[in-house]
């Protein structure tokens, strides 16, 4: 008899669908195994108002296969022009979860992003008074600031003062890459949450950059050394309840990845699940993969967990599956060049 391990039904706190052809063709690679995502808003144009965020939804919702069994998580873009009586009536008629917050420049279609920070404290403001997270994409983007550091600089800069600043304002600090972060988010209160990605409980900078440059493994904030990921599975497989998964599955073609100047992220929806389950197990903590993937996500989003099941299952080497084709080009699957010997079970 295989190992198996059963699962309340897990959500992505961190999820970029894109539109058209790649949201048809990724939906479903979410909508298997997730029930709900935080689905970002970072299209292009941005997600910006409530009348932009009902008509995303409308798209997933009409992309979704047959009989699946997935509510998307809707999010509005903020920019410096973002009006706070939107965001607090989105927020009220139950179209959003979350308002994400991109330093302008700091990512892939953040151009519309923040500059500067008092234009925003009004938005800030309204929506710490309604209870409403704040997803922030924290890596500051001056130019003299080593791109390894942007995070680190980005909690002492920017985080932590806007935190100070707005008391009582709910914060997820999304895809956390690096030692600090995991400290910073183990000595905040309960208004402060952390999303891990699959890829960075996996790889460090050498996977990207040694023995050839793997643009697959590419991404923002971009991971780290392998001390920092140490640091990232300690506190995920830690039980720690603020933490949860965000896999910041991010499509981008093969061609627009394997180029002279390739765009950060990497897609992982399909694989996620194998993947976490390894680095549970090799932790020895497999009975805390239902806390990070499961329970404390909605835990902080005031939402009951999920009452449907997954399970995994312990035995084959997983086969990473060939590349997801896409009316805009083949999309590679993350790969993390280790073997997985857990995979999902479809009955
Ligand atoms: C994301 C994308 O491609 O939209 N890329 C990434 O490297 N993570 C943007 C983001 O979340 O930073
Ligand atoms: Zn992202």
């Amino acid at each position: 008899m295989n190992q198996t391990l059963t699962l309340r039904r897990p959500d992505d706190w961190h999820l970029h669908l894109r539109d058209g052809a790649m949201l048809k063709a990724v939906l479903p690679e979410t909508a298997r195994d997730f029930a709900r995502a935080i689905i970002m808003p970072n299209l292009v144009p941005p997600v910006v108002t409530s009348a932009d965020a009902i008509a995303y939804r409308d798209r997933i919702l009409a992309a979704l296969p047959e009989g699946a069994d997935f509510t998307p998580l809707m999010t509005l873009y903020l920019t410096e022009a973002t009006d706070p009586a939107d965001v607090v009536a989105a927020h009220a008629s139950g179209l959003i979860s979350a308002v994400k917050l991109y330093p302008a420049g700091a990512t892939t279609n953040s151009a519309s992003g923040v500059r500067d920070f008092d234009k925003v404290r009004p938005v800030l403001e309204a929506m710490a008074e309604a209870g409403l997270p704040l997803c922030v994409h924290g890596e500051v983007t001056r130019e003299e600031i080593d791109i390894f550091d942007r995070e680190a600089v980005f909690i002492e800069e920017v985080l932590d003062p806007i935190r100070r600043a707005t008391p009582g304002l709910r914060v997820v600090m999304e895809h956390i890459t690096t030692a600090d972060a995991c400290a910073y988010v183990k000595e905040s209160d309960g208004s402060l949450g952390a999303t891990i990605t699959t890829h960075h409980l996996m790889i460090n900078r050498n996977h990207i950059l040694v023995g050839g440059i793997k643009p697959h493994y590419y991404c923002l904030p971009v991971a780290k050394r392998e001390s920092h990921r140490a640091a990232l599975v300690e506190l995920a497989t830690s039980g720690f309840e603020h933490v949860f998964l965000g896999t910041d599955s991010a499509p981008h073609t093969q061609a627009n990845k394997e180029c002279a100047c390739g765009c950060a992220g990497v897609f992982s929806a399909s694989v996620t699940m194998p993947c976490l389950a390894q680095v549970f197990d090799e932790a020895g903590a497999l009975d805390k993969l239902e806390a990070f993937a499961s329970l404390n996500g909605p835990a902080f989003y005031r939402l009951p967990p999920n009452e449907t099941t997954i399970t995994l299952e312990k035995g084959q080497v997983l086969e990473i599956p060939a590349p997801l084709e896409t009316g805009d080009g083949p999309v590679i699957v993350f790969d993390p060049g280790k073997p997985v010997l857990w995979s999902v079970r479809r009955d």
